[in-house]
């Protein structure tokens, strides 16, 4: 039996050589992964509750991957510097007046020429909750978005809250959890993509 095996593995195996050790490298920067690591930066405003809700849908969602940095910042707390230091960015606001909530235009308003030309290509999505239409605050977020040469990786998600009467509109939100369900998978997909550099 010996002889047999001696036999059989008599040829020359030709290996590959091993992958060299990053540590083997006296250049190596040793915090290239924190340099590496990625940003996603969540900016919102919810006045009844179902925006913020979902944004923190969102960014339950981006847990999936623990490397990637999530900021998630009210429209008011959040600026130009917010938007230079990230690497992707989902906005979330409610429809209000057929146009996107009032805070998150001054968050606009505040950053868009202290960001214009510096965020070219980056990636974003947009999350809406309205009453019962959305599209109008959608679409001013995507001229805004253009004007920044940001690209849109995802349709914008929009909630229907069905908040109709004075009554209902005042009152605070519980969104659906298949609602909330859209958000962390929206989250989920951003995250994965800007981890592995895909977006
Ligand atoms: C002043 C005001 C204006 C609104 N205008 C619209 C509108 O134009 N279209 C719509 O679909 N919903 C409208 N809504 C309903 C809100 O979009 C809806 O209640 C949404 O869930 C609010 O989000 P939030 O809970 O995050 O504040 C309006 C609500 C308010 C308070």
């Amino acid at each position: 039996m010996a002889t047999t095996l001696v036999q059989k593995t008599s040829f020359r195996l030709t290996l590959p050589p091993s992958p060299p050790r990053l540590d083997a490298f006296p250049y190596w920067p040793q915090s290239m992964p924190e340099i590496a690591r990625k940003t996603l930066l969540l900016v919102y405003h919810s006045w009844t509750g179902a925006t913020e809700q979902m944004i923190h849908a969102v960014a339950r969602g981006t847990a999936c991957e623990p490397d990637l940095q999530v900021r998630l910042l009210r429209a008011t707390e959040a600026g130009p510097d917010d938007l230079l230091t990230a690497d992707g960015y989902v906005f979330a606001t409610p429809e209000n007046l057929a146009a996107i909530a009032g805070l998150m235009k001054d968050f606009f308003d505040r950053s868009y020429y202290g960001a214009l030309d510096q965020l070219n290509g980056r990636p974003y999505a947009s999350v809406i909750c309205a009453g019962s239409d959305g599209s109008n605050a959608a679409r001013q977020i995507a001229r805004i978005a253009t004007g920044w040469r940001l690209r849109e990786i995802a349709p914008p998600l929009i909630i229907c809250t069905h908040a109709q009467t004075t009554e209902q509109i005042l009152a605070p939100k519980t969104v659906d959890a298949a609602e909330l369900a859209k958000g962390e998978e929206l989250g989920a997909a951003f995250a994965t993509g800007l981890a592995m550099g895909a977006l």
